[in-house]
């Protein structure tokens, strides 16, 4: 007796020529799980009875009886072992793991590959766009895309290494939406704790791939973290071997849809304990992310000032309509008594027209001179989230003065009479965002140092790229 498994119901057709045909296709399609002679078997015994979805007495009935049992379970839902009694193949659907019925209600795909094989799917809006001060991974990554466009090369995988906030994650972010790819983040240590983890990601590969109308970006963040490089874990080792071997299929697969991008914040041990892992042949290039040079620095200043600027703009705008809020009164008493919203954009203008960046830079440059870990190097103290904050401070900080302002004075005054001293409003924003490189020096020198060891003994594998 031989029990096909189908989560799928175009396996339950009563039409056994129309059937026939399609279980012929799923098992030659799937064709690490049987080979011809075994597909023959299979429709030789289909000719004798085929049962569908059997009750348990109709089980008990049929073992040792020629014939094909059709089932959405597994012989062990009956109470039957694996082995012995059936001879069980799992025939899956032409869209596994999606079913017919799933797709005619339409379930959400990656709510069910989420079930599956824990990863999550996500499509985000972010494009290379929106990734600044970052001109030599920009031209890269544009350039590989053209490559990819032009049929000249395929843009593969890349390892991304740099310290915390670099924009490691964020790159490949960004990089997703610009591709055009579903951005898959897959989550080792949930696979790891599963039964058969390398099974299970074995499945979470193939699944992919069966998606030829998707591409993917395959997520793995943070790898060193998901690891005992010292190969002391014996599922953690199966695990990591599984995964080198099927990002090395993917990057030699001419027709592979999905692309990787792996970062780390720590490289030591893999180098000593897992060097193969950075050998030629499985990533596009490996990348080094720096601080930001002073240059890129301050064209990441200005994107988040004007982000914050359109951000103004629109609180503005949207509380004119809503007297209870100070927003109001102030928008009111700028704009007129009619309340001409188009006059609101000034009050974002008002800030940073006054606040320019190179006195911003200037002024953070002075304050952390004595605190930098290379201060011969041209870097900027922050890191991009850093300035992000140090943007939002500046703001919050503003209103609260301009509120006070407008208590005590019954008007909205100008910039000079919020901020007089823009030294020294400056100085205390910087004195609310204190840098990590400050206030986790001894780790993030490690960090860095780890690339510049590399690098001075020539020997470096990963290129430098801000
Ligand atoms: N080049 C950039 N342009 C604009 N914003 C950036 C850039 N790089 C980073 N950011 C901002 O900084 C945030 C943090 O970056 P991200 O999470 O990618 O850092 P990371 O290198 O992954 O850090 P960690 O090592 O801590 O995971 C991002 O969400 C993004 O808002
Ligand atoms: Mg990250």
């Amino acid at each position: 007796m031989i029990w096909l498994m189908a989560s799928d119901s175009i396996y339950f057709d009563r039409d056994k020529d129309i059937l026939k045909k399609k279980i012929e296709n799923a098992l030659t399609r799937d064709h690490s799980v049987c080979d011809k002679s075994k597909i023959d078997l299979v429709l030789d015994e289909m000719d004798e009875k085929i049962y569908f979805n059997p009750s348990k007495r109709k089980v008990r009935k049929i073992i040792g009886k020629r014939g094909v049992v059709i089932s959405s379970f597994p012989p062990s839902h009956y109470g039957y072992d694996d082995y012995g009694v059936f001879s069980t193949i799992e025939i899956k659907g032409d869209n596994f793991p999606f079913t017919v019925e799933q797709e005619a209600i339409g379930v959400s795909k990656s709510l069910v590959m989420e079930n599956i094989v824990g990863m999550q799917i996500m499509q985000t809006d972010k494009t290379l766009k929106d990734l600044v001060g970052v001109e030599r991974l920009h031209e890269y990554l544009r350039h590989k895309i053209l490559m990819e466009k032009l049929g000249i090369s395929r843009f593969r995988g890349m390892f991304f290494f740099g310290v915390a906030g670099s924009g490691k994650s964020y790159t490949a972010e960004c990089l997703a939406g610009e591709l055009d790819r579903y951005l898959v983040v897959l989550d080792l240590p949930y696979i790891m704790s599963l039964p058969s983890p390398t099974r299970r990601l074995d499945m979470m590969f193939d699944m992919l791939l069966r998606q030829k109308n998707n591409k993917y970006l395959l997520f793995i963040d943070e790898i060193e973290k998901m690891f005992d490089f010292g190969g002391v874990n014996l599922a953690a080792t199966q695990v990591f071997g599984k995964l080198l071997t099927r990002l090395n299929d993917l990057y030699n697969d001419p027709k592979s849809n999905i692309m990787f991008f792996v970062t780390a914040n720590n490289i030591t041990k893999i180098i000593e304990q897992n060097p193969e892992f950075l050998r030629k042949g499985r990533f596009d290039k490996l990348l080094f992310i720096n601080y930001p040079t002073l240059d890129n620095a301050e064209k990441i200043l200005d994107f988040y000032k004007e982000r914050a600027r359109v951000n103004l703009q629109r609180v503005f705008c949207e509380s004119i309509g809503d007297s209870s809020k100070a927003f109001y009164r102030m928008a009111q008493t700028f704009s007129g008594e009619g309340g001409d919203v188009s006059r609101c954009e000034y009050l974002g203008e008002h800030l940073f027209i006054s606040l320019r960046s190179s006195i911003i830079m200037r002024h953070i440059e002075e304050k952390f001179r004595g605190e930098k870990i290379n201060p011969a190097q041209r870097y900027f103290i922050y890191t991009p989230p850093e300035i992000n904050a140090f943007v939002e401070t500046i703001v919050e900080n503003y209103f609260v003065a301009a509120v006070d302002f407008f208590e005590a004075n019954d008007r909205f005054g100008k910039i000079g009479d919020i901020i007089p001293n823009v030294e020294k409003f400056l100085d205390e924003v910087a004195s609310e965002i204190v840098p990590l490189q400050v206030s986790a020096r001894e780790g993030i020198a490690r960090q860095m140092a780890q690339a510049m060891d590399f690098s001075k003994s020539g020997s470096t594998p990963f290129q430098e790229i801000n």
